[in-house]
């Protein structure tokens, strides 16, 4: 089964890579399924309805979010109707939404798609480990579905590298997401699960984070904001990973960088 997880879309630029480079990709590569972190799409804050329609149109099977899941306050009403839109599974009881959910892959495997924000640094959510033994306890890995993605929203990588170890064997793959840097380690650990500490987001590099850089770069030398945060709207790259799963174990065999248009230099999938 072929996966592809795309990185923290940003703005315009970013909605751009997922409206032009997915549709391509999804056929070039005969893609199984896919899944985007959508969390910065509206404005590089949240996403909304239509954008969250706009993606699984482009051939998103799984849309995943963060600490930016409700800036966008829409989404907390539409995400209750849209299944195929996640917000951390360890977010308090009566959170509007859901953390996890099993999608059908193109070739017919039934996947798990898991959120989980992390802590350090972070607004201090539930125990994201907890939350994670709970959805994959609740559909595990060979009885239940035959893949497991989990996308760790994190600041740290030390939670993130602890996380794929702790659902090393339970996952196909263990994606970080948040930093919008893509990390260089990915690799497959010792019990088959597929691991990469970020991926990275699909927007547009000339920028602070996917942000026109002037005003974050003022708001570091001075301290006082003087305008707003706009996302940058140079030519974006689209940033994740790729892995290949086992169609009898649900662990991975491949994983490699996936980097297309903009300043990055392009990563493709040597495996497929
Ligand atoms: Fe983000
Ligand atoms: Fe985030």
């Amino acid at each position: 089964m072929r996966l592809l997880f795309v990185g923290d879309v940003v703005g315009r630029s970013g909605r751009n890579a997922i409206s032009d480079i997915l549709p391509g990709l999804i056929a070039d590569y005969a893609l199984d399924l896919v899944v985007v972190n959508g969390e910065n799409a509206a404005g590089g804050f949240g996403i909304t309805e239509e954008i969250c329609q706009d993606f699984l149109d482009a051939g998103a099977d799984v849309v995943t979010t963060g600490n930016h899941a409700w800036d966008q306050r829409e989404a907390l009403v539409f995400i209750e109707r849209q299944p195929q839109l996640l917000r951390p599974a360890n977010y308090p009881p009566g959170t509007p939404g859901r953390g996890a959910t099993v999608a059908i892959a193109r070739n017919g495997a039934r996947v798990l798609v898991v959120n989980v924000m992390g802590r350090v640094y972070m607004d201090a959510l539930d125990d994201p480990f907890a939350a994670a033994d709970r959805e994959l306890n609740a559909c595990p890995l060979g009885s239940m579905v035959d893949a497991v993605v989990v996308d760790m929203h994190a600041e740290a990588t030390s939670e993130k590298q602890a996380m794929g170890h702790y659902l090393d064997g339970r996952a196909s793959l263990v994606v970080g997401t948040h930093t919008h840097v893509p990390t260089a380690d990915h690799q497959i650990l010792d019990g088959g699960t597929a691991y990469l500490s970020d991926a990275g987001m699909t927007g547009d590099y000339d920028s602070v984070l996917g942000m026109e850089k002037d005003e974050p770069v003022n708001r570091f030398l001075r301290k006082i904001p003087t305008a707003r945060f706009q996302p940058a709207l140079g030519e974006p790259t689209l940033c994740g990973v790729a892995v290949e799963v086992s169609d009898a174990t649900g662990l991975a065999e491949a994983i490699g960088p996936v980097r297309i248009g903009g300043r990055l230099a392009e990563a493709l999938p040597t495996f497929w």
